[in-house]
């Protein structure tokens, strides 16, 4: 060839690589209401910086009639670019070319851009879309999922990774994503399972759609294996883009800070009255994370699953922070095993990435039941007080209200290394409600009494000035401040700017034994 056929043939070659699987699989992806692998791919990345890498990758399979087609780029695109102006790794899975199946050559192609993200320290996204393991090339396509397992695994922690399921991702190709740091799913269009709805007929006779038993209402509400369950997949890619803005690229940096126009000290006065004065009745404390944060923000994780704790990101004067919080207007803020789960992958991942962690407490305790401690409450709590033990990024934690018994301790108490603790007046920190416990102690005196229901009211209130209140926790240190609560905001930002130089750490270990 001449010059200038070797740049026609160049050229060629790119604009085939463009084509994915042909028009007509285009047109019938776009008719199941999906996007292709490359227009997904221009949503999620600032205009024109994405550069791809082994567009021209094709497999080596030369079963069943395979060696025909050989597509250019083999069925995934991946490569780098820019959103809001941070580099990230993506690779996209194209279902137009052998349903996005993961052969060996594909394989090879996501793995190059996970290490190549190690190396730079940027997070990576995955776009999946796939009928699984290429079927024709059998445990070469087993062992390429495998490879990228073990490059998820390590890179945990490390980088950020992402995970959008815009389509089937089944089988043992659900790991991947599951490993990674946080899963989106697109309503009606993607399914997650480790077998079908056909395997489960003939195992266990039951009759279930594909959306029922892996959707993403399914997995945001039932499973907790997705942590957002989107509209469509514009809605996925815009989640996508809105998390990236509130973490590091990597483990050695911070989670970008921007500027706050929101004042410092600013006072909303209905916090102060938002408490009812009935301890018993419940109030929704996402309103009040959203009094105190800058602009009135919260980015939610895992919205519909264990809806008794609130997890999310906001920013306190532009700072990045993670949230966990009790929610009283659900189950009373009780805690139970899926909230004490839920919680406790938030808190590894801000710690891992460096997010300081902010945490309000309305707690009555771990939830009874034969449910729950045959479930395990006590190993999955566990994991709740060993995920904010280890943590050693700053923790500022808010007493709004009760924090009872265990998960007194639990809700990043003093005693396990929180920063800063705050309570509002009307925290009652004790063993136990003042019910229970003039129950317990005073159980003769209310027996023998005449009128045992006025005794025990009056040993109930007996209880609740005495213990029921944040000063006595106050007189041993263990709480820092007792604070009015519409200075909540201006606490949490002074407390953040002093500890912004925290270091601390955990001793030297292969790695510690969470209780799985
Ligand atoms: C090769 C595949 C494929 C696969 C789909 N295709 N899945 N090719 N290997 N796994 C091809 C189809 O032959 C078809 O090619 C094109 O992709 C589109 O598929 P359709 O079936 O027409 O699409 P649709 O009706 O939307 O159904 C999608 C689907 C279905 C539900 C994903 O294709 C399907 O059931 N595929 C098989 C899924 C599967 O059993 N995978 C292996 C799972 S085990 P043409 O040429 O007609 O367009 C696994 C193990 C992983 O993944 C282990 C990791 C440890």
């Amino acid at each position: 060839m001449n010059r200038e056929e070797q740049f026609k043939y160049l050229e060629n070659l790119n604009r085939e690589s463009k084509k994915g699987g042909g028009e007509k699989r285009i047109a019938a992806q776009h008719e199941k209401g999906k996007l292709t692998a490359r227009e997904r791919i221009d949503l999620l990345v600032d205009e024109g910086t994405f550069v791809e890498i082994d567009a021209l990758v094709r497999h080596r399979s030369k079963d069943f009639g395979l060696e025909k087609q050989r597509f250019l780029g083999d069925g995934v695109i991946t490569g780098y670019g820019y959103v809001n102006a941070r580099l990230v790794y993506i690779f996209s899975q194209d279902f137009t070319i052998f349903g996005g199946s993961l052969s060996e050559a594909f394989a090879e192609k996501i793995c190059k851009i996970m290490d190549q993200a190690m190396k730079v320290g940027a997070p990576v996204i995955g776009l999946n879309d796939s009928g699984g393991a290429r079927i024709q090339e059998g445990v070469v396509s087993l062992g390429g999922y495998a490879d990228i397992f073990l490059r998820n695994t390590l890179a945990s922690g490390v980088i950020p990774q992402i995970s959008a399921v815009m389509g089937p991702c089944a089988g043992g190709a659900v790991y991947s994503p599951a490993i990674t740091d946080f899963i989106f799913m697109v309503k009606n269009t993607s399914y997650m399972f480790v077998t079908g709805p056909n395997v489960v007929k003939t195992v266990t006779h039951e009759e279930v759609t594909s959306e029922s038993l892996g959707g993403a209402l399914t997995h945001g509400s039932k499973s907790g294996v997705s942590h957002f369950s989107c509209e469509n997949e514009l809605d996925a890619i815009e989640k996508i883009k809105t998390l990236l803005n509130y973490i590091p690229s990597n483990n050695l940096e911070d989670p970008p800070k921007i500027n706050c126009t929101d004042p410092v000290d600013r006072a909303d006065n209905k916090l102060d009255t938002f408490i009812p004065e009935d301890s018993s009745q419940p109030y929704d404390m996402k309103e009040i994370i959203h009094l105190i944060m800058d602009d009135n923000e919260f980015f939610e994780v895992h919205s519909e699953y264990a809806q008794n704790i609130i997890a999310g990101f906001s920013r306190l004067n532009g700072f990045s922070v993670g949230i966990i919080a009790n929610q009283p207007a659900v189950l009373a803020g009780v805690l139970d095993i899926d909230a004490s789960i839920k919680a406790a992958r938030f808190i590894r991942f801000c710690d891992a990435f460096n997010i300081p962690i902010i945490t309000f407490v309305d707690v009555p305790g771990f939830l009874p039941g034969t449910t729950q401690e045959w479930g395990g409450i006590i190993k999955h709590g566990a994991k709740l007080l060993y995920a904010y033990c280890e943590a050693t990024v700053p923790k500022i934690t808010v007493i709004t209200r009760k924090a009872y018994g265990g998960a007194y301790d639990v809700m990043s108490s003093k005693h396990i290394r929180a920063d800063v603790n705050f309570a509002w007046p009307m925290a009652e920190i004790a063993v136990m409600g003042p019910k229970g416990a003039a129950e317990i102690i005073f159980r003769n005196e209310i027996k023998k009494s005449k009128d045992p229901e006025k005794t025990l009211a009056k040993k109930e209130m007996e209880y609740r000035e005495k213990f029921a209140n944040p000063y006595l926790a106050a007189e041993r240190g263990y709480i820092d401040e007792v604070i009015r609560p519409k200075e909540t905001r201006f606490k949490l930002i002074q407390s953040l700017i002093m500890l912004e130089n925290k270091a601390d750490t955990n001793p030297k270990k292969k790695h510690g034994n969470i209780p799985l």
